[in-house]
């Protein structure tokens, strides 16, 4: 049995995570939960699940009465954990992620912005502590899937992308773009942040970012291919030029499963088969320059490397719920990330306090450019 603990479970990803636990009752017992300020359905969870530790930002008093309060950066360490679910949004699981790691747990990581700000420094508590990461992002997970039993050389990974929702509107639409409208995304339902970081492409860019640090392979080969369907959810070109894909229907579940199950992949009904009994086409195109300027700032800043990433997840963050909370418009998200990547002073990087520092400043400066 695999003792787990889940950091999100109110989440999308941290449901989903409970829909594969619950369709597996034998195979898991959850240690611990951890949620932001969903407090109806954590207590909702910790009846199910009968967790011995859980966390929250504002615990009510009556609550969880009888549980053990466990902050997260304590909860991924404790002894009777096996496996850490890191389905938090933001930078808020960067330092769990470094104790589980540091505590040589294996880290299901779907957080995709604690590798955007540090990646190198998790790959170094993976490799120093003997902790695992084991990619939960659809695209990551795709590509974690075609290199299984590969020992050849990479030409290119190939991540696809959707394209969201705005991929062929005109150009000067785009200023007026409302949240409601942002929030409709083609073919994934997922969280507000990271359906707007869809939108704008910043999302494809930290799926580059992330990638680059999971599998070690030089930013000029990864390339970004648009393929609307989401069928195939990335690809990888192998040496002699023949290419692997991964392919399956838009459900994050299949990736949760295969980051908790890996290496085996279990029967589970409750996924969607894909459809073959239907005529379907299959696309590729490359990307439009200039389209989505958040994409070419992120991967410039996950190029320049140091602490400008921590900088960018930081500003995007803020500037993302500025948006949703309709404080600047759609095309305003690039202009308050680019004026806070570019006022940075980076550092080189190499202690968590350097992303903590760079995280809170850039968090601040696009407070207080989003406000003005
Ligand atoms: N959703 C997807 O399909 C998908 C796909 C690939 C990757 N990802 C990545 O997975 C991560 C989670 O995405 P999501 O869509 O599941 O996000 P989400 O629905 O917004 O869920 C975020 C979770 O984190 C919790 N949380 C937020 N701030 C917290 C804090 N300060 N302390 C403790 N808990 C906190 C929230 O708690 P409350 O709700 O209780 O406040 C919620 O449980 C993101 O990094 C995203 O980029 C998501």
């Amino acid at each position: 049995m695999k003792r787990i603990v889940v950091l999100g479970s109110t989440g999308s990803i941290g449901r989903q995570t409970l829909d594969i636990v619950r369709a597996f009752q034998d195979e898991f017992e959850v240690v611990g939960l951890a949620a932001g300020n969903n407090i109806e359905l954590l207590k909702e969870q910790v009846k199910e699940f009968s967790p011995k530790h859980v966390c929250c930002i504002n615990p009510p008093a009556k609550a969880f009465s009888g549980m053990e309060f466990t902050s997260m950066e304590d909860m991924v360490c404790l002894e009777d954990v096996d496996q850490v679910m890191v389905a938090l949004m933001g930078s808020v699981g960067l330092v769990p992620t470094l104790n589980a790691l540091k505590a040589g747990k294996s880290v299901a990581l779907s957080n995709k912005e604690p590798i955007v700000m540090a990646g190198g420094l998790i790959k170094e508590y993976e490799s120093r502590y003997g902790g695992e990461v084991l990619p939960v992002d659809s695209e990551p997970s795709a590509i974690w899937q075609c290199l299984r039993g590969e020992d050849n050389e990479i030409l290119r990974l190939l991540i696809t992308a959707s394209g969201g929702p705005f991929r062929n509107t005109p150009l000067e639409e785009m200023e007026g773009v409302t949240p409601e409208r942002a929030l409709q995304h083609p073919t994934w339902k997922m969280g507000r942040k990271i359906t707007i970081d869809s939108a704008t492409l910043m999302n494809k860019a930290f799926e580059v970012i992330e990638t680059h640090w999971l599998f070690n392979v030089p930013w000029e080969r990864i390339e970004v291919v648009v393929h609307p369907q989401s069928t195939i959810h990335s690809m990888v070109e192998f040496g002699d030029g023949s290419v692997k894909a991964q392919m399956g229907p838009p459900d994050m579940r299949l990736p949760i499963q295969y980051a908790l199950f890996y290496p085996k992949r279990l029967p589970n009904t409750m996924i969607p088969r894909l459809d073959t009994s239907i005529s379907q086409t299959l696309t590729f195109d490359p990307m439009e320059p200039g389209r989505f300027p958040c994409f070419e700032l992120a991967v410039s800043a996950g190029k320049q490397g140091g602490t400008y990433p921590a900088a960018l997840s930081a500003s995007d963050e803020v500037a993302v719920q500025a948006f949703l909370d309709s404080k600047i418009g759609f095309t305003d998200i690039p202009k308050v990330i680019d004026r806070v990547l570019t006022e940075h002073d980076s550092q080189p990087g190499d202690k968590v306090e350097d992303f903590l520092e760079a995280d809170r400043w850039a968090t601040v400066r696009a407070i207080e450019l989003t406000n003005s």
